[in-house]
């Protein structure tokens, strides 16, 4: 059974979840190290999304994930989509090339901690800000020392807003999370599953800087982090790192692909406006951490002030250790640690100087 029940709806999760049985294991004793200025027992992270509120938090802060990255928020009250948000597809290839390609629903859902290849479709919904400020405070209490608490926010442009709206909505959403208690604030600026032109910020490289200087401000000290969707084209990709280094202090690559999700008989799986969905998960990983090293090596030879955080089917020690050598400062998981709550555990014991 995993963590996040894929058969109970969203709110079900969020007021009843983590599904984790069994006793607290022992998290192997690991030094502190440097994640963008803050004290951690490992650059080992759980990415925007599993954790649904300060519950969800406490559980894999236990469980020695040590980055913790709070489900993104709005600073208005957002419900999510209807049922299902999480399935599960046929392994296949993704090809960060052709946006066009095609995935159908698995015939049966995996079984145990084996990982998995999978499409989620939300809508980021969100809690009204009083409410989740009050949770965030409870997050952050419920951390242990040599762990961050990053929050994931997300502007809700209403129609005939412009850039300077969204851009100031950003700025609001990191005052609020750090007066909250946030460690760090990230900017989603790459939603594949919701059609708002909040979704697909990181294609403009010059609003994208610009949102992430006013967080700057509002964040007064804390560091402020991009999380982007997949630039296939390199020179595309340096342009956008020149643009925002220096303003934000890492980039969080690479949010799940947007592709359509068919099922058994070729209709949306999601139901009609929703064909497309986040494709996430095992079968991800090649490019995710493709694009990682060649925005490291970008960032590397224009000596860029800018870190990079790997996200993208890691289910395992080799491809923690991918993401690493690519040139990620922290790695994080987004889907797998619902299936195998146990695998910060392992990644540290075999590697306590990650
Ligand atoms: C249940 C679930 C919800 C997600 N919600 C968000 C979200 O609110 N904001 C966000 O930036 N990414 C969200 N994501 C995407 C993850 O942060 C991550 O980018 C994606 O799962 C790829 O990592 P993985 O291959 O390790 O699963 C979500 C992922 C999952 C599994």
């Amino acid at each position: 059974m995993p963590a996040y029940r894929t058969d109970r709806s969203y709110d079900w999760n969020y007021r009843h979840g983590p599904c984790l049985t069994g006793p607290r294991p022992l998290v192997p004793a690991t030094p502190l190290k440097d994640f963008l200025g803050i004290a951690v027992r490992s650059r080992l992270g759980i990415a925007a999304g599993l954790l649904l509120n300060a519950r969800w938090i406490e559980a894999y802060a236990r469980l020695g994930y040590d980055i913790l990255t709070y489900k993104t928020v709005r600073s208005l009250r957002r419900d999510c989509q209807r049922m299902p948000n999480w399935v599960f597809l046929d392994p296949a290839r993704v090809d960060p090339l052709d946006p066009g390609q095609r995935f159908r629903l698995a015939a049966a859902r995996p079984r145990g901690t084996a990982p998995a290849f999978c499409s989620v479709s939300f809508g980021m919904p969100s809690k009204e800000p009083a409410l989740w400020m009050a949770d965030v405070a409870r997050a952050r209490q419920a951390l242990g020392r040599g762990q961050a608490l990053v929050v994931s926010v997300v502007a809700s442009p209403g129609p005939g807003a412009g850039r300077r709206e969204m851009v100031e909505d950003f700025a609001r959403l990191t005052a609020m999370a750090r007066e909250a208690g946030a460690q760090a604030i990230e900017a989603n600026l790459s939603c594949p599953n919701v059609l708002t032109p909040e979704a697909q910020i990181f294609n403009d490289a010059a609003l994208s800087a610009e949102i992430a200087a006013a967080m700057r401000r509002a964040a007064r000290g804390r560091p402020v982090l991009l999380k982007v969707g997949h630039i296939p084209d390199d020179g595309t990709l340096r342009r956008f790192l020149r643009r925002v280094a220096g303003k934000a202090d890492a980039l969080t690559m690479v949010n799940g692909f947007s592709r359509p999700v068919l099922d058994r008989k070729g209709r949306p799986a999601y139901g009609p406006g929703r064909e497309s969905a986040g494709i996430l998960g095992r079968d991800i990983f090649a490019p995710c951490v493709d694009i990682v090293g060649r925005a490291a090596r970008h960032i590397a030879r224009e000596r860029l002030d800018l870190a990079l955080v790997g996200v993208g089917g890691v289910d395992g020690p080799d491809r923690a250790a991918a993401y690493f050598a690519a040139g990620a400062e922290a790695v994080e998981m987004g889907s797998a640690p619902s299936f195998d709550p146990g695998l910060a555990i392992r990644l540290k014991a075999a590697h306590p100087e990650w």
